[in-house]
């Protein structure tokens, strides 16, 4: 078995998504945010790709449990009930609900994992839960970071590299180049992972936000046991 990381959206190819187990990441805050609401008792999100369409489909539902989350610019989207900070996303807020979401980069990264056969989505935390859980489904994984507006982003390598570590004490897998790459950083950054986030341009600009207590969040390794999976359009707990 083999893993490949695509380090932004637009340098993923398909051959390098059908077919395997992907791994989505966005760990600043999209997957994050995800893996929260899902633990918290949430009990599906759909991913939508822009704030019309949340608006559209939750006028077509027509189930009162249904929320919209998800930012532009980082900030929650005028109307929209919830933004995409993890910390918003208690049991009490989105126990027993629906959340049709849309993020900048997050939910557009999870719609394009779309041909692989199993896709799972990881944070920092929950990465060894989802690393377990893609060793048991066996296969060639992908990691795919949504990164930032189709450029590189630190923290969702770092997170590849986390997920590779965690991966390889539970399976035999080689490593093409960009898996080395990730796994090579984490081991040089692995003990001090929060400063890594919070000196990442997306966590330098979520600090300018007020959004400090999301990135110590959202860096504490192996905080939820939750994974989603993403299938037929709809993100659920896997397990
Ligand atoms: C995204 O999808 O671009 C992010 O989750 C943005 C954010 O930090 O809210």
């Amino acid at each position: 078995m083999e893993i490949d990381v695509f380090s932004t959206i637009n340098s993923a190819t398909d051959d390098g998504l059908a077919g395997k187990v992907v791994l989505v990441v966005d760990t600043l805050r999209a997957t994050t945010t995800i893996a929260t609401a899902l633990e918290a008792g949430c009990l599906e999100i759909i991913p939508v790709l822009t704030p019309e369409e949340a608006i559209e489909m939750r006028e077509r539902l027509e189930d009162d449990r249904v929320l919209l989350g998800g930012e532009r610019g980082g900030v929650k989207i005028p109307g929209f009930d919830l933004g995409n900070s993890p910390l918003e996303y208690t049991a009490e807020v989105v126990g027993g609900k629906r959340i049709i979401m849309t993020t900048t980069n997050g939910t557009r990264a999870i719609k394009r994992a779309a041909p692989a056969r199993v896709i799972f989505l990881a944070a920092v935390v929950n990465a060894p839960a989802v690393a377990a859980a893609a060793a048991e489904v066996e296969g060639d994984v992908s990691i795919l970071c949504a990164g930032t507006r189709d450029r590189f982003s630190l923290e969702d390598f770092l997170t590849a590299g986390l997920l590779i570590d965690e991966l390889r004490q539970r399976g035999n897998y080689s490593l093409r180049d960009g898996a080395r790459a990730a796994l090579e950083l984490y081991g040089l950054y692995k003990g001090d992972v929060a400063g890594i986030i919070r000196g990442s341009l997306h966590g330098r600009q979520l600090l300018e936000l007020g959004f400090e207590a999301d990135l110590d969040y959202s860096s504490r390794i192996g905080l939820l046991s939750t994974v989603p999976s993403y299938n037929g359009g709809l993100i659920k707990t896997y397990r």
